[in-house]
């Protein structure tokens, strides 16, 4: 169950490419919103954004949680700019959903993902900060979150084919040479 030195543990790799795939739907997602904001395609799957959005913040939460617990026995950064790299990522990774959160509580409406009512909603107006802090920054760090994993992606690869250590490797331990 614990991660060696040599590649992350079983329950850390489905989180990362469990969550990879979520992450991945959010953003074909808000490409369907921006691109054909008139489609069939966006009412099939713009709906799904916030759900499955929220599901992803409690990803992120049991994922942190468990980042921690198993510190000590992780494979050890490649440089510092890799750990700086993951860390960012986390960042972004609670930012974008809880700012989100925190734009839907304040606008007084009701939100129940998968029908469990996360938030009842309110009377009267709308907790201004609350939904200026989600207006100006979900979107804006959303898109930053899709540049930086791909440029995690792309130096993920970029690691295992210059022949430096196999990074891919310990996210997928049968690749292992
Ligand atoms: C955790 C993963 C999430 C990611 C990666 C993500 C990503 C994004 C991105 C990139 C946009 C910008 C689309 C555009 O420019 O038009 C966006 C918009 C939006 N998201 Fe999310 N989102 C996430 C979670 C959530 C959650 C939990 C909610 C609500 C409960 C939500 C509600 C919205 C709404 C209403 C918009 C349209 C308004 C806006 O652009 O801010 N998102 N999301
Ligand atoms: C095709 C896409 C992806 C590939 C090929 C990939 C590959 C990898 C690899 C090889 C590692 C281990 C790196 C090391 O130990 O130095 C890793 C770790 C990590 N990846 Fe990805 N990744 C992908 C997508 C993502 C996405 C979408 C996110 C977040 C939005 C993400 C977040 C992280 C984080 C935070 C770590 C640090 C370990 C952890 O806490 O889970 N990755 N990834």
């Amino acid at each position: 169950m614990d991660s060696t030195g040599f590649h992350y543990s079983r329950f850390s790799r489905h989180l990362h490419w469990g969550m990879a795939a979520l992450f991945t739907w959010m953003f074909i997602t808000t490409a369907v919103r921006v691109l054909l904001p008139d489609s069939a395609l966006y009412d099939v799957l713009w709906p799904t954004h916030r759900p499955l959005g929220a599901l992803l913040m409690l990803l992120v939460a049991v994922r942190l949680v468990w980042a921690l617990v198993e510190r000590s026995g992780r494979p050890p950064s490649v440089s510092l700019a890799a750990s700086l790299g993951h860390k960012a990522l986390y960042a972004l990774m609670v930012a974008v959903p809880v700012l989100a959160l925190l734009r839907q509580y304040g606008s007084g409406r009701a939100f129940s993902p998968f029908g469990i009512p996360l938030m009842p909603g309110f009377e009267g107006e709308a907790i201004e900060w609350m939904t200026a802090a989600g207006s100006n920054f979900h979107g804006l760090l959303g898109w930053m979150l899709l540049v930086m994993a791909l440029g995690h992606a792309g130096m993920a690869i970029w690691h295992r084919h210059a022949g430096e250590e196999d990074v891919l490797a310990r996210m997928v331990p049968r690749l292992g040479r």
